[in-house]
């Protein structure tokens, strides 16, 4: 009943992911199900046998157990390696030093750019001539965000409509309710260099204006 119920959730969750945990869901669901048949078959050995206790239905169960310590293994990765339905931004990373990405000249103002740095994918968008840098993949769904659009200095998702601060990632409203990644932003020589922003810059303890946010030109 319990794996029954497991499988449900689990399918719902593996039709909203993408490659490659898709693959590594399926893995994990076959690896679960074959342990579930595995106990199915120890129980019922069991159940003929009148509850005597016999090596045929211990090497089966024993067999399920394998499996399943498989199948929770790779449910491990799934949560806590890629943050599948946790948080789609959950172990992002990013330079730690000041990193040239682009040139001013190629961004337009309220044009939203996607690049790639360090294997990730960043959002660059110019506002009022302040250029800001968010994680380019949606918290929630994983909806690319340089198909969202800019309102009101926030970033909102072309499929659900949360909205992100430019500021510092802050959701403004949901349905995402955890936090872009953010980068802080110079220009050195028409350059625009970025880096992973390790702490929350954006606002002190009373939450007053922003002290280091985003590079102006
Ligand atoms: S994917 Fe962005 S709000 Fe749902």
């Amino acid at each position: 009943m319990g794996a029954l119920a497991a499988a449900a959730a689990g399918l719902v969750d593996w039709m909203e992911v993408d490659p490659p945990e898709k693959a590594i869901g399926a893995f994990h669901a076959t690896l679960n199900v074959s342990a579930t048949l595995f106990f199915m078959v120890s129980f019922l050995l069991r159940w003929f046998e009148h509850w005597r206790p016999g090596w045929g239905a211990f090497a089966v169960a024993l067999m399920g157990y394998v499996l399943v310590m498989g199948g929770g293994y790779l449910g491990g990765i799934l949560v806590f390696h890629l943050g599948v339905m946790i948080n789609r931004n959950a172990y992002r990373s990013g330079p730690e030093d000041f990193t040239t990405i682009t040139t001013v000249g190629e961004l337009a103002e309220d044009e939203l750019k996607r690049v790639v740095v360090h294997e990730q994918p960043v959002l660059l968008v110019k506002v009022s001539g302040r250029i800001h840098a968010v994680g380019a993949v949606c918290s929630h769904y994983g909806a690319p965000l340089n198909e969202g659009r800019v309102v009101d200095n926030t970033i909102e998702c072309p499929w659900h409509a949360s909205r992100f601060a430019l500021e510092d990632g802050m959701v403004v409203q949901g349905p995402a309710c955890a936090a872009l990644p953010v980068y802080d932003c110079r220009i050195v020589n028409a350059q625009v260099q970025i880096k992973m922003r390790t702490e929350n810059k954006v606002r002190d303890e009373e939450g007053s204006m922003p002290i280091t946010t985003a590079a102006s030109h």
